[in-house]
Formats: structure tokens, C-alpha cells, sequence
């Protein structure tokens, strides 16, 4: 992207790189460094050489490390590059707590987790070397459940952000409240130090408490019980629970007032899984640091991405990414509208503390959008025909089975990960197309699918714990079940 003009928008935008249809599956990490683009592709990470003139490479990429894992609950390998050529890769688990089943209630976990020689971690590769092999003994630390976010400040401390676990509640019903797993446990801001531990998948950080505890797969006695613990790597700032830290970024430009300065930006892509809560998340926070150690709490910078609604399916806006540009102005991304921003700072004076903002910020949609929302609002359903109706079922048992769906009763986990309109999300599948991968889509077979769970996916990674997690009573399964068939059967009816 360029801003030929100087005006703060980027007029010029030029595609380069394989497709989705030449086999490129995405990725997320993507780094300027020495006269290179550094970008993550499917098992590798490429640089391409910085054209001269015009903004599109030309050359052939040239691959700096492959063979990286691709598997599990996390494939992706966002990266970051230190002055020195250092290149950190992120490698989160390929479970959510090393369960021999994943996701799976009451399931304990694998002793030992073999998976951490080669995942839940971050590896080093030198950013000047090509045709570097992935293998378990460049890890640089472990423990690191998905360290997305990784960053440097001027002292050349490493930082990442890590997404905490899930499910403490809907797997270990016995031990944790829907409530308490709605907060726990905290999202964390830790240090890299070569060799570090931060505790996965024995472990989860409790801020109530300010300390890491024996997680129910290992031990774990719903938030007391320490145990290996104590030896493991507590984090330097801790968050609300499930807010998803997707990008962190140390900031180390001139612009924003020197209170900015080395302190950490971390953009929440926001939380499908706080039920009974609200979700939360969907912002960009400030997380103050000096000499490498929070020095208060952290304020919201930035909210109102989501619009009206804060869920996975229905925000109009989620932050997932950020950068610093040469003139210290904040870059912040979004995957659900498509958009950057670009955040400068106008003020005269340079010295201003970090304040939480006096009243929370309006709850309005920002009217630059090439996106605007449709007037008939953002819900699912909105504008289209009423649901069909199971024969021998009635109308209020698919409304009652929509509120379970979207969590907005029984501790529904549903929308979670087959998304609020039913349509799927990485981690479950399309309940709307009319096709069905477990059973012929009756009502019976449906609901014995939700019953049971699904062990082993055909086409997602993760997994379906039995009812989604949490104890439906047989009326909620028959009335969610109803809702399932209906939405996969609206478009042949
Ligand atoms: C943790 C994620 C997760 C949660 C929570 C979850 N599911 Fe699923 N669901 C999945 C996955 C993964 C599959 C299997 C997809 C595959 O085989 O590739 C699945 C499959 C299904 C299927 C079978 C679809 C088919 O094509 O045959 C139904 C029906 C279903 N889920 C309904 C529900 C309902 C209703 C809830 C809430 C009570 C729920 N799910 C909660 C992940 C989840």
C-alpha cells in the first residue's frame, strides 16, 4: 500500500504473491526487515527483495525457514525480526491443553505433552540465512500456549502476547462455574528470556489471585493447587479472559507522547466464548511498561470497532493487527471489514500521562466506511424469510433453540464456533448449506450429533465436545436441534 499523496490514505494498493487458488492458504505474519518483505506462507516463511522503484517485488521469493507445523488449533506462524537479524517465529499448541482428545470434557492431559517439542513456543531462525529446517531445537521458549503478538523495546527486552486457554468451564463442569470460566483464564504480556517456561498446557494464569495455577488436565483442583507452577514464568501484565490478543507492538516511534514510549499496544480480536457475559475484546489497548515491567494498568486506546455488537459473527470490525510507521503513526487491522486505520497524534504537548479516557467512547459506527452496515441491521436473520419449522415441532421450540445456540441461554456455545449465523468459522462447520457431514440432516440425527459431539472432524481442526460443552437438558438439546435443522433447511424449504 501507498499513500502518494501524503493525505493519510493509501491510494495506490498492488496484490503480489500466490492466490488462494494457486494453493496459498494466508497466513498472518508479515515484516519489513534489510531491503525485504518477510511474510508467512502456508509451511514457510519468504522474503521478496524491495523493488527500487514502484511498491510491487518482482523477484522470485526465496524461502528462509520451512517445514513449519500446520496442524491443530493453531497453524499459524506470525513472526517478528529484531535489529539484529533475529527472526522469532510463534508456534501455538496444536491443542487447547494437551488432552489426548482434544477439547474433550473431563479428558486429562498427556504426560508428557509431546506436542511442546514441537509447538507451544516461540523458535529463533537468523533473518539473513536461507533455506533454514524447521526442528524442535531452535525453540527459544516454551510453555507459550499461542504467542501471537511479539515485539522489542529499546532496551531489546522480547515481548509476546499470549492467548490464554479455553473450555475451563464447559470441560471440567465439577471444578469451574460458566461464570468463572467466563474470566478465566487471564490473557498475559510476558517476557521472552532464551530457555523460559510460561507454564502450558500444566498451568493457567489467574489475576484474581495474580499467580499461575495447576490447570484440571494436570491436577488441578478448580484454581488452588499450585504445584509445578511455582518454577513456571509469570506474566509481566495480564487481561481479560478470551479477549484473543492477536497483534502487540511495543511502541517505539517518536510521534505519540514519550508516556508511549516503550510501552505495549495490544489489539483484542475479541472473545467468542464468555458466556453467560457479554463478550468482550474487540479494542486496542495500552498497556504502560517501564524498564520492561507494568507500570499501571492498562487503558483501552481504541474501541468501537465491533459497532452495535460485540460477537464473532455479527462485529462489523475486528482488530487483529498492528504496526509503527517511519513517522510514528499506529497502523491497526481488521479482518471482518477489511479496513487499516491509521492513528497519528495531532497534540502539542509531548509530555501528557496515559489516562483512561473520561466517559466511555461512543458507541457509534464510523461513517468512512465503504462497509456501511444495512439498515435493516446486522442480526443474522434480519431480512430473511422465517425459519422452517421441524414437522411436529412449534415456533417457540426454534426461537428457544436460537437463544441456546447463541449463548444467550443455557450456556449455549454454539455460535461460538459455528459462527451466529450458523455459517462456520475455522474451528467448526457450515450448519446452513443443506449438507451434512455426520448423519442424513433429520432432526435424529442432528440431535444425536450435538449429544455425542464430534471426536474426530472430517474437515476442521479442534474438535465438538459432547452438547458443545455444557449440560443441555434434554428439552434445550430437542429445541437447539430443531434450530439446526431449521437453519439447514431454509433454503430448500
Ligand atoms: C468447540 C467448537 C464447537 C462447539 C462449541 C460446537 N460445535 Fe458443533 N461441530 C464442531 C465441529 C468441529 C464439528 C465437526 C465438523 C467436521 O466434521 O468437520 C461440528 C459438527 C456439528 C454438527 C454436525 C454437522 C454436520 O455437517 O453433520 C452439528 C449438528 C453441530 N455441530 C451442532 C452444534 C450445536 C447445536 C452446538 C451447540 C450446542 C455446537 N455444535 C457446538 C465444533 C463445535
Amino acid at each position: 500500500m501507498q499513500d502518494t499523496k501524503g493525505d493519510g490514505r493509501a491510494d495506490k494498493i498492488v496484490r503480489f504473491g500466490p492466490t488462494k487458488a494457486e494453493g496459498n492458504a494466508g497466513g498472518t505474519g508479515v515484516k519489513i526487515y534489510n531491503g525485504y518483505v518477510y511474510a508467512e506462507t502456508n509451511d514457510r516463511i519468504v522474503r521478496y527483495k524491495l523493488p527500487t522503484d514502484g511498491i510491487e517485488p518482482t523477484a522470485a521469493p526465496e524461502t528462509v525457514v520451512s517445514g513449519l507445523p500446520l496442524t491443530g488449533d493453531h497453524p499459524m506462524h506470525p513472526f517478528a525480526i529484531d535489529p539484529q537479524g533475529n527472526l522469532y517465529v510463534d508456534l501455538g499448541s496444536a491443542t487447547n491443553s494437551c488432552q489426548s482428545q482434544n477439547r474433550m470434557p473431563n479428558v486429562p492431559g498427556n504426560k508428557p505433552c509431546a506436542e511442546l517439542a514441537t509447538r507451544a513456543g516461540t523458535w529463533r531462525y537468523d533473518a539473513n540465512r536461507l533455506d533454514q529446517h524447521f526442528s524442535p531445537a531452535e525453540r527459544f521458549v516454551t510453555g507459550l500456549r499461542n504467542g501471537e503478538g511479539i515485539s522489542f523495546d529499546s532496551a531489546g527486552r522480547i515481548f509476546a502476547a499470549m492467548h490464554g486457554r479455553d473450555q475451563l468451564g464447559q470441560n471440567w463442569p465439577k471444578l469451574y462455574t460458566l461464570k468463572q470460566n467466563a474470566n478465566l483464564p487471564a490473557e498475559e504480556l510476558v517476557q521472552l528470556r532464551q530457555g523460559a517456561d510460561f507454564g502450558w498446557p500444566e498451568c493457567y494464569y489467574d489475576d484474581v489471585q495474580k499467580k499461575l495455577v495447576l490447570a484440571p488436565e494436570y491436577g488441578g483442583d478448580g484454581g488452588k493447587a499450585v504445584g509445578v507452577c511455582a518454577q513456571k514464568e509469570a506474566p509481566v501484565a495480564a487481561f481479560p479472559a478470551h479477549w484473543a490478543p492477536n497483534a502487540m507492538l511495543i511502541y517505539e516511534g517518536s510521534q505519540f507522547p514519550s508516556a508511549y514510549k516503550d510501552g505495549a499496544f495490544i489489539a483484542f480480536h475479541g472473545s467468542w466464548n464468555r458466556a453467560p457475559e457479554p463478550q468482550g475484546g474487540y479494542n486496542v489497548v495500552f498497556q504502560p511498561l517501564v524498564d520492561g515491567k507494568s507500570s499501571g494498568p492498562f487503558v483501552v486506546f481504541a474501541d468501537s470497532f465491533a459497532g452495535a455488537i460485540k460477537q464473532p459473527g455479527q462485529a462489523a470490525h475486528r482488530p487483529t493487527g498492528l504496526a509503527v510507521g517511519p513517522d510514528g503513526a499506529l497502523y491497526i487491522a481488521d479482518d471482518q471489514g477489511g479496513r487499516i486505520w491509521r492513528v497519528t497524534f495531532q497534540g502539542g504537548d509531548k509530555t501528557t500521562g496515559i489516562a483512561p479516557p473520561a466517559s466511555p467512547p461512543p458507541f457509534a459506527q464510523a461513517s468512512t466506511s465503504g462497509n456501511a452496515l444495512p439498515p435493516e441491521g446486522i442480526h443474522p436473520s434480519a431480512g430473511a424469510s422465517p425459519l422452517p419449522i421441524p414437522p411436529g415441532a412449534l415456533p417457540d421450540q426454534v426461537a428457544l433453540g436460537e437463544r441456546i445456540f447463541q449463548g444467550q441461554t443455557a450456556g449455549g456455545t454454539c455460535a461460538g464456533c459455528h459462527g451466529t449465523d450458523g455459517k462456520g468459522t475455522a474451528v467448526g462447520s457450515d450448519l446452513t448449506s443443506g449438507k451434512w457431514l455426520w448423519g442424513n440432516g433429520s432432526v435424529k440425527a442432528i440431535t444425536r450429533t450435538i449429544a455425542q459431539g464430534v471426536a474426530k472432524p472430517k474437515n476442521h481442526t479442534g474438535a465438538m465436545p459432547p452438547m458443545g460443552g455444557v449440560p443441555l437438558s434434554k428439552a434445550d438439546l430437542a429445541a437447539v436441534a430443531d434450530y439446526v435443522w431449521a437453519i439447514g433447511h431454509r433454503n430448500t424449504h
